[in-house]
């Protein structure tokens, strides 16, 4: 159903900032958050730049979402610094994120499944025609603007009538990227959203990210697959138990380095020695520590 229109790859560097837009839209210096007495993230410095991809990689439990909720107004920091176009902010609700620009889809998309996928666009910002009190949907218009909005971003629905329910997970997060595009987002929040995809439509989905940014959004994207995270990302953050492990851009890290960090090499040899004194385990059919400590070829799969 979703069909490719071409939208710009990732090439080398090619941003076309807007000349005002030099400093980061959103940035987090020395950010932590505690909740209680369990500290989820400390010190984390982040730049988030538009017209740039900026991934946030770590494994479960490294505060992935923790950021992003401070980001998008769901919790507040308790230190550092949180900026928006260079001022301090602290949301108290994510309306006021969104008042700023700043939108985030989450991997279970709030969608009404059984309603057509135009009237899902327009949820809560519905367009109306005619004067008070015989004001009335404009349904015509809506259908028009989502088919245009969608087309814009390359994607093709058969028919936009069809209960958002029947689209894929890929297609689902493409229409909520382009909606966010549509409804004038500067940033982006993106939280795993090839998680629970194939490798097809993971790479839809990176498609439109990389529309997205091309665009002159500020992405941030969240994954657990640093090949993912490769393919569109201008810029690396990893988290490991809540602090920035590694923060370089594109020309500073190869595939291979995000790998490893990724794939936490040493701490599965480490593993393969466990398993050896576990009576059962053939440590001989498992693969040799040098071969777990170079990239792998992850899925991406959460817990
Ligand atoms: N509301 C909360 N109250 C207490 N602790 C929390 C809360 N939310 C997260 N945590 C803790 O903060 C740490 C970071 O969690 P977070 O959800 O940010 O990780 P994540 O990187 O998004 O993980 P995942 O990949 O599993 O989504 C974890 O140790 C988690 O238990
Ligand atoms: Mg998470």
């Amino acid at each position: 159903m979703t069909s490719t229109n071409g939208t710009g790859t990732h090439g080398a560097v090619i941003v076309d900032k807007a000349p005002e837009q030099d400093g980061p839209v959103v940035e987090l210096r020395s950010a932590g958050k505690s909740y209680g007495n369990i500290r989820a993230l400390h010190g984390v410095d982040l730049k988030v730049f538009p017209s740039q991809v900026t991934c946030v990689l770590g494994d479960n439990g490294a505060g992935k979402s923790t950021l992003i909720k401070i980001i998008s107004g769901l919790h507040q920091h308790t230190e550092g610094e949180f900026l928006v176009d260079g001022e301090p902010v602290r949301f108290s609700t994510p309306r006021e994120a969104l008042d700023k620009g700043i939108a985030t889809v989450y991997q279970d998309l709030a969608v009404v499944p059984l309603m057509p996928v135009w009237r899902n666009f327009f949820l809560g910002s519905e367009m109306t025609k005619g004067p008070w009190p015989i004001r009335r949907l404009d349904i015509e218009k809506m259908k028009k603007t989502a088919d245009e909005e969608l087309r814009n971003m390359g994607i093709v629905l058969d028919d936009l009538e069809q209960p958002i329910g029947t689209l894929s997970g890929g297609q689902r997060q493409c229409v909520a990227i382009a909606r966010a595009v549509y409804f004038g987002a500067r940033v982006l929040i993106l939280d795993e959203p090839t998680a629970a995809l194939g490798v097809k439509q993971s790479g839809v989905v990176l498609k439109y990210i990389a529309a997205a940014r091309d665009r002159g959004l500020g992405v941030i994207f969240i994954t657990h697959n640093p090949h993912h995270a490769y393919m569109v990302g201008d810029h690396f953050s990893v988290l490991r138990l809540g602090t920035m492990e590694l923060n370089a851009s594109r020309d500073e890290v190869s595939l291979e380095e995000l790998t490893n960090h990724m794939a936490g090499g040493t701490e599965l040899a480490a593993l393969k020695h466990e398993l050896a004194q576990v009576r059962g385990v053939d440590v001989e059919e498992l693969p040799e520590e040098e071969d777990l400590t170079a990239p792998v070829a992850t899925s991406e799969g959460k817990s």
